[in-house]
């Protein structure tokens, strides 16, 4: 049942994805006149603050947190906010939270950001109160488990109490423009597609590099490590939208499909296809940073790097390597996609001494928001007996072709999306399944060789054996 909700419920409303994305996203789209008029927000977190307490907190969160131009949304928005305090672990409270919430007219939309300790007291409280009504429908923020087991645990009590057509799983990754961007660029060209397979792609590199550090997550961060913390999601989701088959439309269940089906096929890394890492001091754009170990106050054998080479065993991508890497406290932050293509079967060039270099495209998802196709050209000139050559890019900068759009954030379109009940941007159960069973296999493989991280300087591209990794291969990483 399709329903736009008029109430939104949100668990953690004075976390800090609450004051850094949410909030603000929310405000956005109030601004823009996306959601309507009578939609009511209520925040619930454990401290005692009453409603002009929430709004006070959310004006400074905006302040903080949006653009200038959005500033003059703040005052009306604060007006849709409501707050009613609970402590997730006692179930009394839940009937006040539902007399805050109060009759909704044509549907509930919950959105829990919260400890994952936190899901099952919290479902369980929801249905009692009777806020698990059929008109409800609930967003879950990441992590949703540690492994296999602990996802199917925390699935297996949402779906208690939802249907999977009501339990809306987040990727922020599927918010960004430019993820979304792939799918156009695949799907809405004709000129990709017959190229897009073993016999014209020579690999695909898929790097998240970040600057940052732990930021103050110190008990989630240790306890994650970038494998779970941006692989397990992240990662594969954008592999899965690189390397799916063309769905038949653009619709929740055929993109969804497509992707599990990617998820499914991936193969077991070996010993020699992983690669991890942990900062040690260094310094990023020029100023000192501290380790990993100095951070977190004591040793720790968490990665804050992976890396890893891996195989979609399927008819298009027989033999096609996707190269991953993403790290905290890299040279720089940059989010991007490089497909290499193949070498010209035979060049005619040769002959007359000039070199061909293979195509390349890179997509750019942040910050740089561009696409760039790199091409051979002949350089101008009357060179006697001989071309020369040289290779030149079509270079795409979306903000320019759209003359600079607003930006948003990966947020609004998902909360967007949540209170509109549209699932095409949120993980279904089987693709998180799917995702933890393989990366519980890159773990084993991590145990079984007794694989731990190796030290790398902070502002550098993680520790070297990850570039031997590729260049085992012939492949540079592309930087
Ligand atoms: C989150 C991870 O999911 O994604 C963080 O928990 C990471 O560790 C963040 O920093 C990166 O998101 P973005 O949008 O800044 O690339």
């Amino acid at each position: 049942m399709r329903f736009t909700a008029d109430c939104l419920l949100l668990f953690g409303a004075t976390g800090d994805l609450a004051q850094r994305m949410l909030l603000p996203s929310l405000c956005a789209l109030d601004a823009d006149g996306l959601v309507s008029d009578h939609l009511r927000i209520v925040g619930t977190a454990r401290q005692e603050l009453d409603d002009a307490g929430y709004r006070a907190f959310a004006r400074e969160a905006l302040e903080t947190y949006l653009p200038d131009y959005r500033k003059p949304a703040i005052e009306p928005f604060l007006a849709r906010l409501h707050y009613q305090p609970l402590d997730a672990n006692n179930a009394a409270g839940f009937a006040d939270l539902a007399a805050k919430v109060g009759p909704v007219q044509d549907g509930l939309a919950i959105f829990l950001s919260t400890a994952p300790s936190l899901f099952e007291p919290t479902i369980a409280g929801l249905v009692a109160s009777g806020l698990a009504g059929e008109r409800t429908r609930i967003g879950l923020e990441k992590p949703l488990g540690t492994n296999l087991a602990t996802s199917r645990h925390i699935n297996d009590a949402v779906s208690s109490a939802f249907p999977e057509e009501r339990i809306f799983r987040i990727d922020h990754y599927l918010g960004k423009e430019t993820v979304q961007n792939l799918l156009a660029l695949r799907f809405a060209n004709v000129m990709f597609e017959p190229l897009w397979n073993a016999a014209h792609i020579d690999h695909v590199q898929i790097t998240v590099a970040e600057t940052v550090g732990l930021e103050g997550r110190v008990g989630f961060y240790d306890g994650a490590g970038a494998l779970r913390d941006m692989v397990q999601n992240h990662m594969l989701q954008l592999l899965a939208l690189v390397a799916m088959e063309p769905p038949a439309s653009f619709d929740a269940t055929a993109v969804r499909d497509e992707k599990v089906k990617v998820l499914r096929s991936l193969r077991k890394v070996e010993r020699d296809e992983t690669v991890t890492g942990q900062y040690r001091a260094g310094a990023i754009g020029g100023a000192a940073v501290p380790g990993y170990d100095q951070e977190l106050g004591q040793d720790s054998d968490t990665e804050t790097f992976v890396a890893i080479k891996a195989h979609v065993d399927n008819w298009r991508w027989k033999g096609v390597p996707f190269y991953l890497r993403t790290g905290k406290r890299l040279y720089e932050r940059v989010t991007e996609i490089v497909v290499q293509f193949r070498p010209v079967p035979h060049s005619i060039f040769a002959g007359r001494g000039a070199r061909t270099q293979p195509n390349q495209l890179v997509i750019g998802i942040q910050p740089a928001e561009n696409i760039t196709l790199s091409l051979m050209a002949k350089e101008p000139g009357l060179d006697r007996g001989g071309i020369r050559l040289r290779e030149v890019s079509l270079d795409i900068s979306m903000p320019d072709a759209f003359a600079g759009p607003k930006k948003r954030i990966a947020y609004e379109r998902l909360l967007l999306d949540l209170i509109e009940g549209d699932q095409t941007l949120f993980v279904r159960r089987d693709e998180v399944e799917a995702q933890w069973e393989w990366i519980d296999s890159v773990r084993q493989t991590w145990d079984d060789h007794a694989i731990t991280p190796k030290t790398y300087t902070a502002g550098s591209w993680g520790p070297s054996a990850a570039i031997a990794l590729a260049e085992r291969d012939g492949v540079t990483w592309h930087e």
